[in-house]
C-alpha cells in the first residue's frame, strides 16, 4: 500500500474504511478514513494511528516510506479507538518510542490498553522539537472526548486537527482540490451535527485559537484534507458552534393511519406560505443522523407522533432521545399528532421538549382524523405563530 506525500517529508499513512456504514448509530453511507500522518525529520513522528482492524494498512503505508522501527514519537491527539486501535501492535514494534498525548490521553490509554508505554503528557503551549520542525500542542478537551488535543506545525503551517473538521468519507483522493467540495462540506456538516454539536461551547474557544494560526493545510483524522477551502470550513464551524440558524423548518414525524402525516403536510404548507425553506421526513424512511444534518441549520423543529399504546411511536422516541443527547440550542418546536382515546402522545412529546430545553411555540393534537376545518385552523395558527 502506498503512502501519500501531503507535503515534503510528511505522508498520509492512514487507512480507508470502505465498508463502514454505522459509526455508533451514525449512518456513514460514504464510509470513512482514519487518517494518520508520518513526519520524516531527525525524530521520526507518527501522528495518530487507525482503527484496530485496519492496523495492517497503517503498517504497510508506513513501511512504504521507512522502516517502522525508526519511529521516535507517536502523537496521540485522541484516544477514541478509531484513532488508537492500532496502538498496541504499533507500540509492540517500537517499545522505546515516546507517546506524546494529553494528561487525560495518558490516563485513557492506560485504562483502555493496560500498557506501560513511555508516555510524555503534554499541555497547551508545550512544544516538542523533532529536528527542522516543532510540534505545538493545543488542548481541545471535549471536542469530543476529554483527552482531545490538536498538533500544529508552524514550519509547515499544518494543523493536525484530529476529529475537528473531519468528515466520514472513504476515498482514494486526499485533498479538497480532488473531491467535490459540496460533498465534503455536507459530510463535515453531518459530522459536526452528529458528533461535535453537544460541545459547541468548547468549539467556540478552539476556533479562537485556530483563527490565530497561520494555516496552509488542515489535516483531520477523518476524510479529506483541507487546503483550498480552509476559510469556508472555519466559517462553517463558527456558524455551527454559534447555533445560528437559517429561515428553515424541519418537520419530522411517524404516522399510523396517516392523520399525523396529514397534519405534517399542513404545517409544511404554513412554512411554505411564510417563505421558509422546509424539509419533511417520515421517520420510517429517513435515518435520524441524516435529519441532524438539517437540524443544525433549522430555526423550527416540528415533531409529530400519534399515540401508540401509552406513549409514542418508537421511531419518534428514538429521534427525540438522539436529539436530546446532541442538545441543539435556541430551536423552537411545534408538536403535533393524533389520538383515538388517550392524549399520551402529547405528554411524551412535551416531556422530551422540556428535558431538552426546547421552547414549544404551538401544539396540535387531533382526535382520530383531522377535518378540513381543523387543518385550516392549524394552517392559519402556524402561520400566525412563526
Ligand atoms: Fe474519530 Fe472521537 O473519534
Amino acid at each position: 500500500m502506498k503512502a501519500i506525500e501531503v507535503r515534503k517529508d510528511i505522508y498520509w499513512v492512514g487507512a480507508i474504511d470502505w465498508k463502514l456504514r454505522n459509526f455508533h448509530g451514525y449512518l456513514t453511507q460514504r464510509g470513512s478514513t482514519y487518517n494518520a500522518y508520518l513526519i520524516i525529520d531527525e525524530k521520526i513522528t507518527l501522528i495518530d494511528t487507525v482503527k484496530g482492524c485496519l492496523t495492517k494498512e497503517l503498517i504497510d503505508r508506513i513501511s512504504d516510506v521507512i522502516d517502522l522501527k525508526k519511529i521516535d514519537y507517536v502523537v496521540s491527539n485522541h484516544v477514541e479507538m478509531d484513532h488508537s486501535g492500532a496502538m498496541p501492535e504499533i507500540m509492540d514494534m517500537i517499545p522505546n518510542a515516546t507517546v506524546l498525548t494529553s494528561v487525560a490521553g495518558e490516563k485513557e490509554h492506560r485504562l483502555i490498553y493496560k500498557k506501560d508505554w513511555k508516555f510524555q503528557a503534554v499541555k497547551s503551549g508545550d512544544i516538542v522539537n523533532i529536528g527542522k520542525r516543532n510540534l505545538h500542542f493545543v488542548m481541545t478537551p471535549m471536542v469530543h472526548w476529554p483527552d482531545n488535543m490538536v498538533t500544529y506545525c508552524p514550519e509547515e503551517k499544518i494543523l493536525f486537527s484530529n476529529d475537528a473538521f473531519g468528515q466520514h468519507i472513504a476515498s482514494s483522493e486526499r485533498f479538497d482540490s480532488e473531491y467535490p467540495v459540496e460533498t465534503i462540506m455536507e459530510e463535515a456538516k453531518k459530522y459536526y451535527a452528529n458528533i461535535v454539536l453537544p460541545y459547541s461551547n468548547q468549539v467556540i474557544g478552539v476556533m479562537e485559537i485556530v483563527r490565530s494560526l497561520d494555516l496552509e493545510m488542515i489535516c483531520p483524522s477523518h476524510g479529506i484534507i483541507w487546503k483550498n477551502h480552509i476559510p469556508s470550513i472555519l466559517d462553517m464551524y463558527e456558524k455551527w458552534s454559534s447555533n445560528k440558524t437559517d429561515k428553515k423548518a424541519i418537520i419530522v414525524y411517524d404516522t399510523m393511519w396517516h392523520s399525523t402525516e396529514i397534519i405534517a403536510n399542513t404545517i409544511k404548507d404554513a412554512f411554505e406560505a411564510k417563505g421558509y425553506n422546509y424539509y419533511i421526513f417520515d421517520l420510517k424512511d429517513t435515518h435520524i443522523s441524516d435529519i441532524m444534518g438539517h437540524i443544525i441549520e433549522a430555526e423550527y423543529i416540528c415533531i409529530g407522533s400519534p399515540t401508540l399504546n401509552k406513549g409514542i411511536i418508537p421511531t419518534v422516541a428514538s429521534f427525540l432521545t438522539y436529539l436530546q443527547g446532541l442538545a441543539p440550542k435556541g430551536r423552537k418546536a411545534i408538536l403535533f399528532g393524533s389520538y383515538g382515546w388517550a392524549q399520551a402522545n402529547m405528554k411524551v412529546l412535551e416531556r422530551y421538549m422540556e428535558e431538552s430545553n426546547i421552547e414549544v411555540v404551538s401544539k396540535y393534537n387531533i382526535n382520530f382524523i383531522p377535518s378540513q376545518d381543523q387543518l385550516d385552523t392549524i394552517l392559519n395558527d402556524v402561520k400566525e405563530k412563526i
